[in-house]
């Protein structure tokens, strides 16, 4: 058996972890949060097990950096890890191969991969499409898959764009340290166009809405997944002043986000 775990707000991380799944046998998806929902001690065995999920201020999202805390042992004949993000990711992988270092583990391949960006104050800076994004990331998926299918170790790749993810991180200061608070919601509000219809408080991973008398409420545990954001149908949770389209991975359907 082969074993996925992947982080997911948007459905980009999943849209990559299913396409690794679907050309290899006997692959069995696991969402993180789920995980991290038990208390039990986390033990990871498999054949190939791989770790998926986005960047988030050019560093583990919190959520991951949790759960890679909580793991107690890892035994797998091939671990590989795969990144995505919209394109600054400084050496995220060297970061988490530390932390799989300490577990007596260590990744024997891993990838950063550009997709459509989430992030309402940087998604502007995308330059092509998200159609054309898409395009590029499934070519290389094409490689990806020949090299987790063959078990085939490479060198860790650092982002050609390093010194971009320092600036983000430099940029992202603030952000970032209210994400490790959980205090990132602070940042969202919600307009006269909300219709009461629950979806943001049902999708949301980690039950950080409440819905209480017409009111839409944060509770100040966000994982900063960008979730409720985008797929409110209304549009009616706002980003501070920024904004953008509202995304949502054109694979996947709200109903397999856990
Ligand atoms: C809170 C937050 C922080 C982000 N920070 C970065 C970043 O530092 N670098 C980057 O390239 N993309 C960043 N992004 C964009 C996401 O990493 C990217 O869109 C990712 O593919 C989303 O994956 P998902 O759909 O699986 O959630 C950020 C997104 C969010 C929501
Ligand atoms: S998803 Fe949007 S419309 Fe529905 S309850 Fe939440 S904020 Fe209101
Ligand atoms: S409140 Fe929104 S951004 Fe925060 S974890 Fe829930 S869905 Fe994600």
């Amino acid at each position: 058996m082969n074993r996925i775990y992947y982080f997911t707000g948007t459905g980009n991380s999943l849209h990559i972890a299913k396409t690794i799944q679907q050309s290899i046998e006997d692959t069995e998806l696991i969402s993180v949060t789920d995980v991290l929902s038990a208390k039990d001690k986390i033990v990871i065995k498999g054949d190939r097990v791989g770790f998926i999920f986005p960047v988030y201020f050019a560093r583990l999202p919190v959520v991951v950096q949790n759960f890679m805390e909580r793991i107690d042992c890892i035994q797998a004949n091939f671990t590989f890890s795969i990144i995505t993000g919209g394109g600054l990711f400084g050496s995220l992988l060297k970061e988490l191969n530390k932390i799989l270092i300490k577990k007596n583990s260590q990744l024997d391949a891993g990838y950063l991969i550009k997709m459509p960006s989430n992030h309402p104050k940087i998604a502007h800076l995308q330059k092509r499409t998200n159609n054309e994004i898409l395009q590029v990331a499934s070519s290389k998926m094409e490689k990806i898959k020949i090299v987790v299918e063959h078990k085939k170790p490479n060198e860790l790749v650092v982002s050609p764009m390093i010194i971009g993810g320092l600036i983000t991180r430099f940029a992202f200061k603030k952000p970032y340290m209210q994400s490790q608070l959980g205090e990132l919601d602070k940042v969202f509000s919600v307009n006269e166009s909300c219709v009461n219809c629950r979806k943001c408080v049902a999708y949301c991973p980690v039950n950080n809405i409440s819905l209480d008398k017409g009111h839409v409420e944060w509770l100040h545990q966000c994982i900063n997944c960008a979730r409720c954001y985008h797929l409110c149908p209304q549009s009616a949770i706002q980003f501070g002043s920024d904004t953008m389209e509202r995304y949502l991975n054109p694979i996947i359907e709200i109903e397999e986000l856990s």
